[in-house]
């Protein structure tokens, strides 16, 4: 039978670790694809209660052959713990799953994780697949094997790296994707443009009207240039010894306001979408971007529709949270900053009053409003 190869397909080079993201409208029928990355008999596909009615058929359907079964978790953040994954564990026991056994995520960034955790952990590691459903999750949490669940005194506190056999990346799931989750997704697009794709930012700004209609050519488009360079860092630092924290623009400024708003009114891409004009900001107070170069970031950022100032916070407490971020080493707080668009650097030599004035001017810029 001959092979349907999606047309676009990125590679995320890891040795006997490496796989191929399809990217491509109409992959959730493409049963030969799936197939072909499911090693064992048994399946569990791991999805939430918003999905199940919208995709769960289609991906069983295209699994029909398999020892299949099927989990549907609650939705939301807050469900991002250990006592969900145990239902999953308890699930896999329950059903007899081995350790050929595959799992399949198919969602957001958090059935993503939690899928990929437990296929880390269930006896010592099975195989997965991501079906990812956001557009955050098509062009960053998919991809490059981190994997885990809160815990009640962090995020993203216990985990594990385990990458997927491969991951389906089909259009079509955007058709139904919130509005404002969509957008979210957007702020992390625009971090490769910024962190090292200057080519990629250019081809944003003239195209950004077609990305924010959903036009197919440029959704596959964005997906496919965000994985390449998703995997390009992954490839080079697989577990974030160095360069893949360049992933982080914008995440410490971010992170600090979603804690200081206790992660209820800030989605994450929002949160990076400020911090990324922060860390825009005091690169241009060190010198090292100009101001031409900030506007362009900030103007990008507005234009689709992401926040470009912090909420009412007070600076002091923004700086505290910031210091606690697992990205401070040795007391002193890291950053990753720019050096102009396209290219970022992770630094700890920034000069704290340029911080402090960043801080104060995006937190008053918003008591202005
Ligand atoms: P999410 O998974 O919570 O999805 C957002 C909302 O959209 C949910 O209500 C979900 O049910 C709904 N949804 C998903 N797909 C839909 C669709 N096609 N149609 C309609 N509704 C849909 O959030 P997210 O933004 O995808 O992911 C955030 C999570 O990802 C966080 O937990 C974050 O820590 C994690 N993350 C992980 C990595 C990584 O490298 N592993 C990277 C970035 C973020
Ligand atoms: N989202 C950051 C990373 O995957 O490294």
């Amino acid at each position: 039978m001959p092979i349907s190869h999606p047309g676009h397909t990125v590679q995320v080079d890891l040795q006997e670790r490496s796989y191929p993201i399809y990217i491509d409208h109409g992959l959730l029928q493409n049963a030969e694809l799936l197939r072909r990355h499911i090693p064992g008999t048994q399946v569990l596909v791991v999805t939430n209660e918003t999905l199940a009615p919208l995709y769960l058929e289609r991906a069983c359907t295209a699994l029909a052959e398999f020892d299949l079964d099927r989990i549907i978790l609650p939705d939301g953040e807050q469900h991002k713990t250990l006592e969900t994954a145990t239902r999953v564990y308890d699930a896999l026991i329950d059903r007899g799953f081995n350790r050929s056994a595959t799992l399949v995520g198919l969602g957001g960034g958090v059935v993503g994780d939690i899928t990929g955790f437990v296929a880390a952990t269930y006896q010592r590691g099975v195989h997965f697949i991501q079906i990812p459903t956001t557009l955050l999750a098509l062009v960053d949490s998919a991809v490059g094997g981190k994997t885990g669940v809160n815990h009640p005194r962090g995020k993203n506190m216990i985990g594990a790296f385990h990458q997927p056999r491969c991951v389906l990346a089909d259009t079509d799931t955007l058709e139904t994707l919130p509005e404002r989750e969509f957008r979210a997704g957007i702020a992390e697009v625009i971090k490769y443009g910024l962190i090292q794709d200057y080519a990629f930012f250019q081809w944003l700004e003239r195209h950004l009207a077609q990305v924010l209609a959903r036009d197919a050519a440029a959704l596959t488009y964005i997906i496919e240039q965000s994985c390449r360079n998703k995997a390009y860092l992954v490839a080079a630092d697989e577990r974030e010894s160095g360069q893949r924290a360049l992933l982080n623009l914008g995440h410490t400024f971010g992170h600090a306001i979603e804690t200081a708003t206790s992660y209820r009114e800030w989605l994450h891409g929002e949160a990076v979408a400020v911090g990324m004009c922060m860390a825009a900001h005091l690169s241009t107070a060190m010198g090292w971007m100009t101001s031409k170069a900030y506007e362009r970031t900030q103007s990008l950022i507005e234009a689709a529709g992401l926040p470009v100032l912090a909420p009412r916070l007070a600076p002091a407490e923004l700086r505290r949270i910031m210091a606690i971020d697992k990205k401070a080493s040795r007391g002193r707080l890291r950053l990753v900053l720019l050096e102009g668009i396209g290219s970022a650097l992770v630094t700890e030599e920034f000069d704290d009053a340029a911080l402090t004035a960043t801080l104060e001017r995006f937190t008053a810029a918003a008591d202005a409003e």
